[in-house]
């Protein structure tokens, strides 16, 4: 049996900060109300001419530097991304260019804020079937780009920054489980409107009923949890950390709930970050891996719920 072991963790956030205070000189909020509603204290923003391209290279540079391999060693790329540079090429071909890589796949995958586990999936399954030995994993967005700097109920939530792994092919695991699951049926909770096929009528930004979303989330988020846990024959006492998606602390606290994990298991930093969309689960894992908190050897529970709606979770022994 072959699975997909973690190699190395990379990431990169960029050098302009946002802070609460900074948002109440523009929009009608208060820094006590973000703080409160979503955990967010500040967040990064990608400087003028700063592309998603740029983001992830830093950090699969990172994340190549850690695992002890050349970009050449590398035989699948995929970037999960709802930010690309352009419509095509994909920024995963563009991010396999600056690496100097010529040759293997390399595709994006769109899933939103879940984009990250559903790259994982997709690499694991190359690289359980033997389609490939290496591959490198990134989130990377610049979601400042998507959003309405008039409209407090979306703006305030969001920061750009990328985060990256190596995967490779081993014996033991590794990523022991993925599951990702869609449900186009919630367009309308969350969107942004504008793509190429309406590029003249649809808004450019994101829309979000951001109540019914959150309700969705924390539901779906719990029985994503049970699923793993289940599919795997584990009982909840059975993982060491919870990497979630940052999108909102209160969110994270239910699922953590869910798994009776005390929040010193589960790492988090929707406060620094806010939601960096697909980035935020790698952004989160390098943290705590560089920070010495995660152990190799430790199991890792990540989950995720975003536009789609889209949603999942990987298991890891690290
Ligand atoms: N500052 C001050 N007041 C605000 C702000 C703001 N920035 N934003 C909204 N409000 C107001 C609203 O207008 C509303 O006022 P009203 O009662 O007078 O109408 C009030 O605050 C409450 O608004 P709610 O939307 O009910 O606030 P809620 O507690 O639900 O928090 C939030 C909003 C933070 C957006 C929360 O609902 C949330 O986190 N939702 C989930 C987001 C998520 O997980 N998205 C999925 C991933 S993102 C992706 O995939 C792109």
């Amino acid at each position: 049996m072959t699975y997909s072991r973690i190699l190395g963790t990379g990431s990169y956030l960029p050098e302009r900060v946002v802070t609460n205070a900074d948002l109440e000189k523009i929009v009608d909020t208060t820094a006590d109300w973000i703080l409160e509603r979503t955990g967010i204290e500040k967040r990064h923003l990608a400087a003028d001419g700063e592309t998603c391209c740029d983001l992830a290279e830093a950090a699969a540079r990172r994340a190549l530097d850690a695992a002890g391999i050349r970009a050449a060693d590398l035989d699948l790329i995929i970037v999960a991304t709802t930010t690309p540079d352009q419509a095509f090429p994909s920024t995963a071909c563009l991010l396999q260019q600056r690496l100097d890589v010529h040759g293997c796949p390399a595709f994006d995958v769109q899933a939103v804020c879940a984009g990250f586990v559903y790259a994982m999936s997709v690499a694991d399954k190359f690289i359980r079937t033997g389609s490939a030995k290496r591959a490198l994993v990134v989130g990377a967005e610049t979601f400042s780009r998507l959003l309405d700097w008039n409209d407090r109920a979306t703006c305030v939530l969001f920061g750009d920054g990328a985060g990256a792994v190596v995967l490779e092919a081993s014996d033991e695991p590794g990523i022991i489980s993925a599951h990702i699951h869609a449900d186009g049926a919630y367009k309308d909770l969350l969107q942004v409107p504008a793509g190429i096929g309406n590029a003249q009528t649809g808004s450019p930004y994101v829309e979000m009923k951001g109540n019914e979303v959150f309700r969705f989330a924390v539901t779906t988020l719990g029985r994503i949890v049970e699923e793993t846990l289940e599919a795997n024959g584990m009982s909840k006492s059975d993982v060491d950390w919870l990497i979630p998606h940052q999108a909102n602390i209160r969110i994270i606290q239910a699922t953590a709930r869910k798994l009776g994990l005390p929040m010193e298991r589960v790492v988090v930093t929707v406060g620094e970050h806010g939601n960096t969309s697909s980035a935020s689960i790698p952004l989160a894992f390098d943290q705590a891996v560089r920070d010495g908190r995660i152990q190799r050897g430790e199991r890792l529970l990540m989950e995720a719920f975003g536009g789609g709606f889209t949603w999942g979770s990987v298991l890891v022994r690290y």
